[in-house]
């Protein structure tokens, strides 16, 4: 008889996208004549740069000739792209990594939610609340945790309350945990932290012998000087740090998929017994055995985003992303809400109107202004009471929802 993984079934509900699109589906079936706008998921709207598709093109059409065809790759990347990686996302801020510590993926989803399996079921894990849902509930399907108590707090795991009295980041735990979420510039808040607080974080991970879990796919959005664009920037990083990095946002790689994870090679956890490991062989192994690599065309797309063209081209996208969350900032605020991010993030995070629960402001702002967001409780129960607005939609549609919010709904 075979028997389900029963951690799966300690699952809250849906996973919170498909969520969201099943009760827009169900609304829309019911009112076909509405025009939804959606700034719900983080998805791009606006279309893959031209150096990007140029390049593409070349990739595919040399993969219809027997003279410049291949098959498998090097499952951990080309160099060709590890070296642009390096070179541009690393030696420019001087810090310095080896080829085989950076391990081109399909995505930081993927890499962030399989990184726990190399890890022991027992670490005390550590989440910021709220967070991208994926860290918890891979853990959860990892049996790391017990149930999820009526707040969806699962037992067993550390939560990092961040609210509006820490200014929505998480606090140094009080206790010793083993491995540690972060996400900066975050998703859902849109808060990013200083070289301070960064090296806190470092600080103690070296003093616990824990391990960083550094989300910064969306570091292409940091707009102030002063943050760090890398968790590597910290000195100590690269002993208790591992960084997952995307093109999906910083590129619109979203649907054609290609990120990167780095794992130090001065990266050790411990066996039971306290025999050192390296963390780098360890997710080496993982690597080759269940990934067969990133498509070679699209990894050529992705080396495009690093030649002069196209670094101006993504600096655009960016700007146009980044004008919308200073429209959607200023409009909302104007209009009385309490508004968070934006400014170093593609994600707003506002208070929902006077003591509504996330899901209900979703409720109305679907059947009332006709927009959909993402409800901040699905990111973890401190979101409870906020809501998240995406910048990634188009200038037209950002315009045109946060005029029908201001019109429509009260603070
Ligand atoms: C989000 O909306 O939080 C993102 O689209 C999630 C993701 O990148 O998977």
């Amino acid at each position: 008889m075979a028997l389900v993984n029963e951690h799966y079934l300690k699952l809250k509900a849906g996973y919170l996208f498909p969520e969201i699109t099943r009760r827009v589906q169900a609304f829309t079936d019911a009112n076909p004549e509405v025009e939804i706008i959606r700034l719900g998921i983080g998805d791009v709207t606006q279309s893959l740069p031209p150096a990007v598709i140029d390049s593409l093109h070349q990739a595919v059409s040399e993969m219809g000739k027997p003279e410049t065809f291949r098959g498998y790759g090097p499952e951990q990347g080309y160099q060709f792209l590890i070296d642009l990686i390096l070179a541009n996302d690393y030696e420019a801020r001087s810090v310095r990594l080896d080829s085989d510590e950076v391990f081109v993926s399909d995505g930081s989803k993927c890499d962030s939610g399989n990184i726990q399996e190399i890890f022991a079921v027992d670490n005390i894990i550590a989440v910021a609340d709220p967070a991208y849902p994926v860290y918890v509930d891979t853990n959860v399907m990892a049996g790391r945790t017990g149930e999820a108590d009526a707040q969806g707090r699962y037992h067993g795991l550390y939560y990092m309350p961040c609210t509006e009295a820490n200014d929505f980041l998480p606090e140094l735990p009080d206790r010793k945990v083993d491995i540690i979420y972060l996400c900066f510039p975050n998703n859902p808040t849109g808060v990013v932290a200083n070289p301070q607080v960064l090296q806190a974080w470092v600080d103690y991970a070296l003093e616990n012998q824990a391990i960083i879990l550094f989300d910064g796919a969306y570091e292409a959005y940091i707009t102030e000087e002063h943050i760090p664009h890398s968790i590597y920037e910290i000195p100590g990083a690269k002993e208790c740090a591992i960084e997952f990095r995307s093109f999906s946002k910083t590129a619109g790689f979203t649907g054609t998929r290609c990120a990167y994870t780095v794992v130090p090679k001065g990266l050790v956890a411990r066996t039971a017994s306290g025999e050192p490991v390296s963390i780098n062989q360890l997710w080496n192994r993982r690597h080759t055995t269940k990934f067969n690599g990133v498509s070679y065309p699209v990894q050529v797309a992705a080396a495009a985003v690093y030649s002069d063209e196209g670094k101006n081209q993504v600096r655009e996208l960016i700007r146009y992303y980044m004008e919308n969350a200073r429209i959607i900032r200023k409009t909302l605020t104007s209009a009385g809400f309490a508004v968070y991010g934006g400014v170093n993030a593609p994600y707003i995070w506002m208070k929902t109107s006077d003591g509504m629960s996330s899901w209900e402001f979703f409720d109305q702002l679907l059947a009332e202004a006709h927009v959909v967001g993402t409800p901040g409780s699905g990111f973890g129960p401190s979101g409870e009471g906020y809501f998240r607005l995406s910048a990634f939609g188009n200038r037209e549609n950002t315009e045109e929802a946060v005029a029908r919010i201001r019109n429509k709904i009260s603070p």
